[in-house]
């Protein structure tokens, strides 16, 4: 089947995809777009987080066809070309980035936690934090550490316009 979608703002045409295929085999395989990691293709992880039509979701448990039409974000279309988003900035200045493997998924994690925030005018709490990330694993930080960039984050982020 031929599979119409806009990805990062960019319309894509692709074809011959196969109707069992995710949406992760597609931004990887046949796009291009490698960022979003593929570690457990189950759901379990957090590593392929993607937004659909600006909802977080496990792109390895969305099939290709139902992104037919819809608007999809990678991490590869947080920030313009040669430049760091905020979020990524964040996790770089906190340490939170060791082998990276679960690193895009998280920052497309917090970026929609930090801009539902910014949203209602305030940043989030602790506990919000640790719900909206829960689905995303880390082996290596022990968590604290992307604890503290997703504060910076969304102390940076409390700042620009919105
Ligand atoms: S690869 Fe999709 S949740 Fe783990
Ligand atoms: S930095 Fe290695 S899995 Fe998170």
């Amino acid at each position: 089947m031929r599979l119409t979608c806009t990805v990062n703002g960019d319309r894509h045409e692709v074809d011959d995809v196969w109707e069992g295929e995710s949406l992760l085999y597609v931004l990887r395989e046949r796009m291009g777009l490698p960022g979003s990691k593929n570690a457990c293709e189950q759901g379990e992880c957090g590593s392929c987080t993607v937004y659909l039509d600006g909802v977080p979701v496990c792109a390895c448990l969305v099939a290709a066809g139902q992104a037919q039409g819809r608007e999809v974000g990678t991490v590869e279309g947080l920030a313009g070309p040669g430049e760091l988003h905020p979020v990524q900035e964040a996790f770089l200045e906190a340490g939170a980035v060791q082998c990276g493997f679960c690193t895009p998924g998280l920052l497309v994690a917090t970026d929609d936690l930090v801009r539902r925030s910014r949203a209602e005018g305030r940043r989030p709490a602790d506990a919000e934090i640790r719900e909206a990330l829960a689905g995303n694993l880390c082996r290596c930080t022990g968590y604290e550490k992307i604890l503290d960039a997703v504060r910076l984050a969304a102390d940076r982020m409390a700042g620009e316009a919105r």
